[in-house]
């Protein structure tokens, strides 16, 4: 069947119908099969890389004896950790009761009828920054709530910087020319990120679309926008990069570990990663702790734009106890909490107040420059195929900048296969 908005809809209403959420507020199969709702969990997670989560849920299992609460930590690669999720999902299997499902992800799992719909009044939903809000709504209704929210940071060497008496770029010619230049007589490679296929490929991709003013599709992935002379400039931004040598042939195979551990070993100028970098880059086995710094991404004639990253807290229409996982949701998304996962896990907070908070602000000097990223960042295009769209735009982009392609055919071959997977049946 070829997917429409009201067929959307439709398939939604019968897959929330089945499930026990024909209403707001409506139980779910698991209360009214199993009364109250209330009992152990799982919360299931990509790799926790920062270590924090442990204690955290330590806290809650100390609190709630009766209630608690078991990790399962999933690889931490973005794709391999939806993958798994969607296996168990899929089965009918109510084994994982919190889902923490990255912010690209919640059309999907929504559409699919996998999780249930919030009641929006339960969470403080008015406390958190606007635009992760709505990463956790699809079609008009909440099915998830905000918890971390990302932005991707440029960090650069400050100590290489300082030396050639040279500003951190703003955009990027002059990241290209440092690249170039700079990097080379300090004996290190220019620029990387996330280039491997896979979901951040499709990040570092689509901002640098997005930073060129391209876009790839709209209207909650109805309509195909990618074939642009935009779209082009910022693919071409990437593939000129490893042509000329100053973005390495390796760095096409990097995650977000592979590159921070090439950043803090010494071997690169600048890096695009999300924020958890900034502690790790500065800890005791980092090669460069304190020599660096992190500014907006650039772009072609100023700052460029991120992609919002992050993730949200879903409860899996199969949870036998979702009174308790909503409960676990209210504990991980409140204050001291969230509060925590900045302090504790390096990970940018979803509650607007903290980004002020002069304590943390001293103890986080990125902070301000971290929140006007996450303020200006553009969400990763809604679409209920978004697994399909991903896939596409980094098989693309990486043929491209393998030298496999030129930048027009990408993009010509970008917008004629999102087309197919928006035209599916
Ligand atoms: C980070 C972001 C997430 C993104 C992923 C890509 O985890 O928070 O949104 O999809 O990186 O690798």
């Amino acid at each position: 069947m070829r997917w429409t908005r009201a067929a959307g809809r439709g398939l939604l209403a019968a897959a929330v119908a089945l499930a026990g959420y024909a209403g707001l507020g409506a139980p779910s199969v698991g209360q009214a099969a199993h009364g109250g709702g209330r009992g152990p969990i799982t919360l299931v997670t990509a790799g926790d890389l920062t270590d924090y989560l442990d204690p955290v849920l330590e806290d809650w299992n100390r609190a709630h004896p009766d209630e608690p609460v078991t990790l399962v930590e999933l690889p931490d690669s973005a794709d391999e950790t939806r993958a798994q999720m969607v296996t168990s999902l899929r089965s009918g299997s109510g084994r994982f009761d919190v889902l923490n499902i990255d912010v690209a992800w919640t059309s999907e799992f929504a559409a699919a009828g996998w999780i249930a719909p919030v009641e929006p009044g339960r969470f403080p939903l008015e406390s958190f920054l606007p635009p992760v809000v709505d990463t956790a709504t699809f079609g008009g209704r909440l099915y998830a709530v905000p918890y971390v929210t990302n932005a991707g940071l440029l960090y650069y060497r400050s100590d290489v910087l300082e030396a050639e008496g040279e500003e951190p770029p703003r955009t990027w010619a002059e990241l290209e020319r440092l690249a170039k230049e700079v990097a080379p007589e300090h004996g290190l490679e220019g620029y990387a990120g996330q280039f491997l296929p896979y979901e951040g490929l499709t990040a570092n991709a689509t901002e640098a679309v997005h930073s060129a003013g391209g876009s790839l599709l709209g209207d909650e992935g109805a309509t195909v926008t990618a074939d642009s002379a935009a779209t082009e400039e910022g693919l071409r931004f990437l593939v000129d990069g490893v042509r000329e040598g100053w973005i390495p042939q390796e760095a096409l195979g990097w995650k977000e570990e592979e590159s921070r551990l090439a950043f803090q070993e010494g071997r690169l100028l600048f890096l695009r990663n999300w924020p958890y970098v900034y502690a790790q880059a500065n800890g005791e086995d980092s090669k460069v702790a304190g020599r660096f710094g992190a500014v907006p991404l650039p772009g072609p004639d100023g700052p460029g734009v991120s992609v919002l990253g992050g993730s949200n807290l879903a409860v899996n229409v199969r949870s036998e106890h979702p009174d308790t996982a909503n409960d676990l949701i209210a504990y991980l998304t409140g204050e001291p909490v969230q509060r925590r996962v900045l302090t504790e896990g390096s990970l940018p907070p979803v509650r607007a107040d903290l980004y002020s908070d002069p304590e943390l602000v001293r103890a986080f000097p990125y902070l301000p420059t971290l929140r006007r990223s996450v303020l200006t960042a553009e969400p990763r295009p809604k679409s209920p195929r978004y697994d399909q769209v991903s896939l596409v735009v980094q098989a693309v982009v990486h043929d491209a900048m393998a030298g496999r392609q030129t930048p027009g055919r990408a993009v010509a071959r970008l917008a004629r296969e999102l087309e197919s997977v928006a035209r599916e049946d």
